[in-house]
C-alpha cells in the first residue's frame, strides 16, 4: 500500500540548503521516482545545481503548495511566517505537510494552514544524505496513520524514525539533529591534539575519521553499552585511563549536558 504511495505522490520541498538537500537524496534513495519531486529554492543559481544534481523539476512555492500530496518545508525557522503567509491560501487541504524546522510546533502551522491540515513535525539530521538520518518524527491532531506510514516508509530510506510526543522534540532536537556537529567538534578536537603532537593534519583526520567510523560501528552493532565498550578499551591505570581522567577533571558530561540544555533551549525559543 505505502510503496504504491511511494510511486504515485507528487512531493514538493520547500527549501533545499543543507538538510532539504539531505531529505531530497534521501527521497530518491527510498525510491521515490524523480518525476514526482518538485522543489522551490530563492536563488537562481542553488535553483540550477539542484536541477541539474538530482534530475528533478523546480516550481515555485505557490504551485508546489498546490500541486504536492506531500509538502516538506526545509526552510529557516525564521523564514517560516513569510513562507506560510505566501503558501496558506494555496495548500491543498487533503495534503500531508511535513515541517522539519527546529522548533516550530504543529499547531503553529495547522493555524496558519488549515486547522484540519495534516501536519506533521520531523526533526532530522544530515547524515540523511548518506541513508544513515535519525528522524523524530511527532504528529498534529488532524494525521491518518497512513500518512504517518508513508512518511516512515520514505524516511526509513534516509536511515532511522522514531515517533515521539511533540513535547520532547526539543530535547531529541538538542541529542540527534545537533549530534552531528557535537561529533564533528570532537573530531576536530581530536585532530587538533594530534597536529599538536606532530602528526600532520592529513594523517591525524585520516585516523579520527576511521576511529569514528569504527567505534560507531561497534556501538551499532556489539550490542553492547558505550559504557560496557569504553571500559573494554580502558586498562587500569593504562594510556586511555589517563585521559579519560582528564576528561573527568574537565567535567565532560556536565559540559555536555549544559550544551545539549542551550541546544533544547534554543530550539524552544525557535517555537
Ligand atoms: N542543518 C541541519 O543539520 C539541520 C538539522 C535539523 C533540522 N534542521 C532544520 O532544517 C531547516 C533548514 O536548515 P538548513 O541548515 O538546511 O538551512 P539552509 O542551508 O540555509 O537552507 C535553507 C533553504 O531554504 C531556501 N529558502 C529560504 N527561504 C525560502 C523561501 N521563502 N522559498 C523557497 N526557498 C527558501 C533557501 O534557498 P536559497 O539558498 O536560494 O536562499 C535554502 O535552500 C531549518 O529549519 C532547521 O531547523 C537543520
Amino acid at each position: 500500500m505505502a510503496n504504491l504511495k511511494i510511486q504515485s505522490s507528487r512531493v514538493g520541498i520547500i527549501g533545499v540548503g543543507n538538510m532539504g538537500e539531505a531529505v531530497l537524496a534521501g527521497l530518491i534513495k527510498a525510491g521515490v521516482p524523480q518525476e514526482l519531486i518538485c522543489f522551490s529554492v530563492r536563488s537562481t543559481e542553488r535553483k540550477i545545481e539542484v536541477e541539474k544534481k538530482y534530475q528533478v523539476k523546480s516550481a515555485s512555492n505557490i504551485a508546489l503548495a498546490k500541486e504536492s500530496d506531500i509538502l516538506l518545508l526545509a526552510v529557516k525557522p525564521q523564514g517560516l511566517d513569510e513562507l506560510l503567509t505566501e503558501i496558506a491560501p494555496s495548500v491543498n487541504p487533503s495534503a500531508v505537510v511535513v515541517s522539519f524546522l527546529a522548533g516550530k510546533r504543529t499547531v503553529l502551522l495547522e493555524a496558519a494552514l488549515n486547522p484540519k491540515q495534516s501536519v506533521i513535525r520531523v526533526m532530522p539530521n544530515t547524515p540523511m544524505m548518506f541513508g544513515e538520518g535519525m528522524s523524530i518524527i511527532s504528529a498534529g491532531k488532524s494525521v491518518k496513520e497512513s500518512d504517518l506510514e508513508y512518511l516512515r516508509e520514505i524516511l526509513l530510506g534516509c536511515g532511522k524514525v522514531i515517533e515521539v510526543s511533540e513535547d520532547l522534540q526539543d530535547a531529541t532536537a538538542a541529542t540527534s539533529g545537533s549530534g552531528p556537529a557535537y561529533f564533528f567538534a570532537f573530531v576536530e578536537a581530536i585532530v587538533n591534539g594530534a597536529v599538536k603532537m606532530g602528526i600532520s593534519e592529513k594523517v591525524a583526520t585520516e585516523l579520527v575519521t576511521q576511529t569514528i567510523v569504527g567505534a560507531a560501528k561497534m556501538l551499532a552493532e556489539s550490542g553492547k553499552s558505550a559504557s560496557t565498550l569504553r571500559e573494554n578499551v580502558t586498562s587500569p591505570k593504562g594510556m586511555t585511563a589517563e585521559a579519560l581522567a582528564v576528561f573527568n577533571e574537565g567535567k565532560l558530561q556536565d559540559l555536555v549536558a549544559r550544551a545539549m540544555k542551550a541546544a533544547a533551549d534554543r530550539s524552544h525559543e525557535l517555537a
